[in-house]
């Protein structure tokens, strides 16, 4: 098969930018040339010119979903930055107010964000801590992703970070061909839901939330974009409301008014 050359680069780039906001510098060619060449060999198409054109194709939606995840990662795990579910805690527990709590995990991959948080707010309430009508929404782009994360099931490796004693109390060890697998009980899952939705486009009627979770994903992203998934991300977060990005991804220039914390972790302004 012949190179990707620079004119399909552009096209690849521009389907991906005008769909989920990624923004690929040329410096991402050759990866993104052998992720998306192994496929196309897959699939039984001449070149990545093809390819591209099936992308075009609308009919061809899987084939563009099959893309989104070979072009993006999914790389997550139980309790990822343990300093924010900290935050977290102390915060709730400063609380007052015992009444209904929402949390968004946007862009949450698996789900392992999601049902970490699941696993410290249904401690908390065992304790008298949290009220009973807490719920998490778990989003991401990614149908794989997202099928995944609905049926709760993991390899233990990506829960080591996890206490036995959460392990214990929320998750069901697999046996047989399940050995290694860790199933997420029914008491976590009842609070937890998923659904697709893309942070590049409008999400009016979703929210208001009391806590959000926007972390590893704005890497994808140029500055306006980041800037505008930010700001309509945190026009759901209700004031006050705690917000939570990945260390590593830096401040935002976002118009919203945020309090800084800790690495990561802001509020918004009342
Ligand atoms: C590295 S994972 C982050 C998972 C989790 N938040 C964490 O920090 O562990 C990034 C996720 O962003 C998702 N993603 C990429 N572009 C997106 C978009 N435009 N809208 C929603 N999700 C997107 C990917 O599918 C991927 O699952």
């Amino acid at each position: 098969m012949q190179a990707l050359s620079d004119d399909t680069f552009r096209r690849v780039s521009e389907i991906m930018y005008e769909a989920i906001g990624l923004s690929f510098s040329q410096s991402k060619k050759p990866l993104i040339s052998s992720r998306l060449a192994s496929r196309i060999h897959k699939i039984g198409l001449p070149s990545f010119e093809a390819y591209v054109d099936l992308l075009e194709d609308h009919n061809q939606a899987a084939e563009f979903q099959m893309a989104v995840d070979l072009l993006t990662t999914n790389e997550t795990y139980f309790f990822r930055e343990p300093k924010h579910y900290e935050l977290l805690e102390q915060d709730l527990l400063r609380r007052k107010d015992r009444g209904p709590l929402a949390v968004w995990s946007a862009a949450s991959s698996f789900g392992d964000e999601a049902y970490s948080t699941a696993m410290l707010l249904s401690d908390m309430q065992r304790k008298g801590q949290l009220g009973p009508d807490w719920s998490i929404l778990g989003t991401d782009i990614s149908h794989r992703v997202l099928l995944s994360a609905a049926e709760g099931i993991y390899p233990q490796d990506r829960l080591r970070h996890v206490p036995q004693e959460q392990m214990h109390r929320y998750c069901l060890q697999g046996e047989g061909p399940a050995t290694g697998q860790v199933m997420m009980q029914e008491s976590l899952r009842a609070h937890v839901r998923f659904g697709q939705l893309n942070l590049t486009k409008s999400f009016e009627g979703l929210g208001p939330f009391d806590v959000i979770f926007l972390r590893n994903v704005l890497i994808y992203f140029d500055t306006p974009t980041k800037i505008a998934v930010v700001d309509r991300v945190l026009a759901t977060l209700r004031p006050g409301g705690l917000f939570f990005m990945g260390t590593a991804e830096g401040r935002v220039p976002c118009k919203t008014r945020l309090e800084a914390l800790i690495p990561g972790a802001y509020r918004k302004a009342a």
